[in-house]
């Protein structure tokens, strides 16, 4: 599974991208706010250090204007990926985007049926959103297993991007779906390394190591 960084904070997506965690970025207009900083200008900070895909979100809510849009951000950089929000409108820019050779992630998806929509027209991404299906007392996760199925029954090259990942067992439960990418906060990604036994044990070793003065340099 691969791992996107879900932020638009530089120093984050550099540190994580130094351990080579970081396969590809997704912003969206919230996260841009975030950074305080004018949305061309961090995009392509960010192409400039990661090589895979980095998502840019149109802002506009009509097919022409988005398209215009993503045909603005697409120039960026040749790893930009149009984002486009899960709306017939959205997905008329997708077609189009997706026709022109741009890759497209289409957003905002939160059932099986808007993933097929997605797919048929041609997205490269496509992100059912888990945390916020969580939020309303639906697993998230099943409808990453049920887009899993329908796209493998068909032979859909679309990948899923899971999103909206507000946990570490989110990881690895889509790793187990067999998800394409995964795309979570920098918080997320950093929390997959703990175990509870993981320090019970390095406690135990080091106050061991204390104990005999065990010295290696
Ligand atoms: C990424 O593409 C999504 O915009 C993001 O994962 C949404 O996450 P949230 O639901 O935590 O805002």
């Amino acid at each position: 599974m691969k791992f996107f960084v879900d932020t638009a904070e530089i120093d984050q997506i550099r540190e994580l991208h130094a351990l080579g965690m970081v396969d590809g970025v997704t912003t969206n207009p919230s996260l841009i706010a975030k950074s305080g900083r004018d949305i061309l200008g961090v995009i392509k900070e960010i192409c400039e250090i990661v090589e895979g895909p980095v998502s840019a979100e149109v802002v506009a809510l009509e097919a022409d204007a988005m398209i215009a849009e993503g045909r603005k951000l697409a120039a960026i950089a040749p790893n930009i990926a149009v984002k486009v929000p899960l709306t017939w409108d959205g997905l008329k820019a997708c077609k189009v985007l997706s026709g022109e050779g741009n890759m497209v992630n289409v957003t905002l998806c939160f059932s099986a049926n808007q993933a097929l929509l997605a797919a048929k027209a041609g997205a490269t991404f496509i992100s059912p959103f888990i945390g916020r299906l969580d939020d309303i007392n639906i697993d998230g996760l099943d409808l990453i297993a049920d887009i899993r199925t329908i796209y493998d029954n068909y032979g859909f090259d679309t990948q899923i991007l899971a999103a909206s990942i507000r946990s570490a067992n989110h990881m690895s439960e889509c790793a187990k779906i067999g998800a394409d990418v995964a795309t979570a906060p920098p918080s997320v990604i950093k929390a997959m390394a703990n175990h509870v036994l993981t320090d019970k044990g390095l406690a135990g070793f080091m106050a061991d190591v204390a104990k005999a003065g065990i010295k290696i340099l």
